[in-house]
């Protein structure tokens, strides 16, 4: 399968091909620079670097860095674009292959997981690699201020997914450190693509502040989507397994909601069955439990208002047909299902 083909495997979604239409080009010079980046001589490199890239992945991170790019309305340097937004899909390559070893998981995206058929080890430290590679194409680029923001997103990542491991199998997680999380793992990703974005076209600070603003939003609403897709997702189009976090004792939105609102008698089945590792044959228990307490409509509701701040900062950046696209990647990130 070509890589454009596995690419739109994943990201069939027609509304989303055609918000990313402007940026195809753009894309597609990002795919040959991480191509370069990955062809290490040690072979086993390259090879695990081929399989998570050849994958698919819908690319929403470069995507959002060339769209505020444009979206700015300044001349940009494509080549310096290229190779920027070739760090965030690098560095989202890595955190996926380290998370996936953390999270014991053996499938992404419809395949094996490079853990599942590299072994952690060799896995772990191809992450690594991958991420120095991000940082070698930032040194190459050498503009302090994108050094600053990208760093920023490897510190609030990792101590993101230290704190969720703390949190794993607990059910006291309170809704204010479940958002700690997903602000660190997540939110700080997205924002800081639209804030590099913003700085390579060298924007004032005003639309460097709106585009941080609506990366920071739309990726709270993105990892809050995935968080709800993770029960309420089709498998086969999500390319992993529904159910999963409950059975990595993650205890994301929809359940803390649930745990809170539940009665009294409905609170304790929750917990006698989230207390020990989820069997199969729970999980339906668990989204009938959740859904009686509107667990997945607040969830979807708390995604939603962080889709509108999103859309509320992008009308701080001059009118444009990218702005629109911007906009309408708001909506999608709440409706999508994949
Ligand atoms: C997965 O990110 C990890 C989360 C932050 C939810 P994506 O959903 O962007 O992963 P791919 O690259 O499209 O597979
Ligand atoms: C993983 O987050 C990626 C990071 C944000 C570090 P999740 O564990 O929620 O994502 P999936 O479900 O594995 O894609
Ligand atoms: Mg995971
Ligand atoms: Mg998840």
């Amino acid at each position: 399968m070509s890589q454009t083909t596995a690419f739109v495997k994943y990201s069939a979604d027609p509304y989303v091909i055609k918000l990313l239409e402007a940026v195809s080009p753009d894309l597609q010079a990002i795919e040959e620079r991480i191509e370069q980046e990955i062809s290490s001589s040690v072979r086993t490199i390259w090879s695990l670097g081929r399989h998570v890239l050849s994958s698919g992945g819908k690319r929403l991170r470069p995507a959002l860095v060339c769209l505020s790019a444009y979206a700015t309305g300044l001349p940009v340097d494509r080549n310096r674009l290229v190779s920027l937004a070739a760090v965030a899909e690098l560095m989202h390559m890595a955190t996926l292959i380290h998370d996936d070893v953390v999270d014991n998981t053996t499938t992404r995206r419809g395949r094996p997981t490079a853990s599942a058929l590299f072994g952690n080890g060799v896995t772990v430290l191809t992450g690594d690699y991958l991420l120095a590679k991000a940082m070698h194409l930032l040194a190459q680029d050498g503009d302090l201020a994108i050094i600053r923001t990208v760093s920023q997103i490897a510190i609030a990542m990792s101590e993101g997914e230290v704190l969720q491991m703390l949190y794993t199998g607990d059910p006291s997680i309170s809704e204010k450190t479940y958002y700690d999380i997903i602000h660190k793992k997540t939110a700080v990703f997205i924002q800081g693509c639209c804030r590099t974005g913003a700085l390579v076209a060298d924007a004032p600070e005003t639309l460097v502040d709106a585009l941080s603003d609506y990366g920071y939003h739309i990726g709270l609403a993105f990892q809050i989507a995935d968080d709800l897709l993770d029960y309420t997702g089709n498998p086969e189009r999500l390319g992993k397994p529904v159910g999963s976090d409950l059975r990595e004792g993650k205890f994301t939105l929809p359940i803390i909601i649930a745990l809170r609102e539940a009665s009294p008698a409905d609170r304790k089945r929750l917990l006698e069955i989230i207390r020990s590792p989820v069997k199969d044959g729970e999980i339906r228990e668990v989204v009938d439990i959740i859904s009686r307490y509107d667990g997945f409509g607040q969830t979807q509701a708390a995604a939603m208002r962080h889709a509108q701040k999103a859309v509320e900062a992008l009308m701080r950046l001059p009118h444009s047909a990218i702005r629109e696209s911007l906009v309408a990647l708001c909506d999608y990130v709440v409706r999508r299902d994949v």
